[in-house]
């Protein structure tokens, strides 16, 4: 008798509870989770499939009437050598994989110590952390292409990476991120082009990381401990006669980063626009404000979407207001 592998599992009316980082406790109509690629060929036949990885960049306001599609986080293979990095399965949770390479001598993930979420969503929405993003070692991407109905490769410069952005995203639903090609390292080097860094203990890789580990959650608040969405909002890009506006009306305003394109613009930091505008460590019910970090909203105990959605409204009105600047979410609302 031959021998028969369960490549998929499907659960009907599953909690989201545990797939969403915000902890918003909402039901899908179903939850289908592969751990073979090949069967995504079957996605058209499920209704209204929704990726998800763990949910760390998403809202849900109210239950999902539709499937809900997951890489499983284990599977054969996970991790594999290719030419010159590794060959990493999109489902395999982001922090696992900095972890291994470290103990493996691949380096040039380090700085996303702590990042939640898995692989493939961190290329969808390329994650970046003190100063280091995950599009800057991908090589290739393979996908599932909706579209087109075929698994094919995307290389680095068709994945369109840009600040919190991808191909991915901007052609949302179209491409499952099915596995990713990394370009890594083979000697420790600390990536310091973050402030925030220059200063952290140098040592070894693993000591790196246990640095930028106590750093990161110094500032934000802990998975175990809070839901939130990490940054709930990305840090807005201005034009250079509106940055020159704000930085003489108010000098204490942090030096924005300069980037490039057709015209000058400044990324300015949202944090402290939020801080200024009065909202760092406030609660509205049962979503705040996280008090060590003004970007971050939090589920205070059992909030629903809507009193976060409600909340980042109130904020992004009153930073429109004080400083004539739109925040747009970094978290997807759904
Ligand atoms: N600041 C305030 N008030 C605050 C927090 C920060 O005024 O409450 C000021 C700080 O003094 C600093 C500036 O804001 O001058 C920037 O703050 P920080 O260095 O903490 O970084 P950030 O811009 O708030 C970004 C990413 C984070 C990433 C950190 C570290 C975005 C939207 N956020 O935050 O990413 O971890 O840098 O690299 O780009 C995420 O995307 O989910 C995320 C956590």
């Amino acid at each position: 008798m031959g021998r028969y592998r369960v490549r998929m599992k499907i659960v009907e009316n599953p909690s989201l509870l545990t797939y969403n980082t915000f902890g918003i406790d909402v039901k899908a109509r179903r939850l289908v989770e592969v751990e073979d690629a090949a069967e995504l060929c079957r996605i058209e036949e499920w209704e209204h499939p929704l990726l998800l990885g763990r949910g760390s960049d998403m809202v849900f306001t109210a239950d999902y009437e539709g499937t809900v599609v997951r890489l499983a986080e284990e599977c054969e293979g996970k991790v594999k050598e290719c030419d010159g990095g590794l060959s990493v399965w999109g489902g395999m949770v982001l922090d696992e994989l900095v972890e291994h390479n470290i103990a493996e001598g691949y380096y040039g993930l380090e700085n996303l110590s702590g990042v939640p979420g898995t692989v493939g969503a961190g290329v969808v929405q390329n994650v970046g952390a003190y100063g280091v993003e995950i599009g800057d070692v991908v090589q290739r991407v393979e996908v599932y292409d909706r579209q087109q109905c075929d698994f094919h490769w995307l290389n680095r410069e068709e994945c369109r990476f840009g600040y919190r952005n991808s191909v991915f995203k901007q052609q949302g639903g179209r491409y499952v991120v099915v596995r990713v090609e990394l370009r890594l390292g083979r000697k420790f080097e600390p990536c310091l082009r973050y402030r925030a860094v220059e200063a952290l203990p140098r040592g070894t890789a693993a000591e790196w990381r246990e640095a930028l580990l106590a750093l990161r959650w110094s500032k934000l608040p802990k998975p175990e401990e809070y839901g939130s969405a990490g940054s709930f909002f990305k840090n807005p890009v201005v034009g250079a006669a509106k940055y020159e506006e704000l930085r003489s009306r108010f000098e204490a305003m942090p030096e924005g980063h300069r980037v490039d394109g057709i015209e000058v613009a400044y990324k300015i930091s949202a944090a402290w626009l939020i801080d200024q505008a009065g909202w760092k460590g406030r609660k509205m019910g049962r979503v705040g404000v996280w008090p060590q970090q003004a970007l971050v909203l939090y589920n205070a105990g059992h909030c629903v979407g809507s009193e976060v959605v409600a909340l980042a409204a109130m904020i992004r009105h009153d930073v429109r207001e004080k400083f004539g600047v739109e925040l747009e979410p970094e978290a997807i609302i759904i």
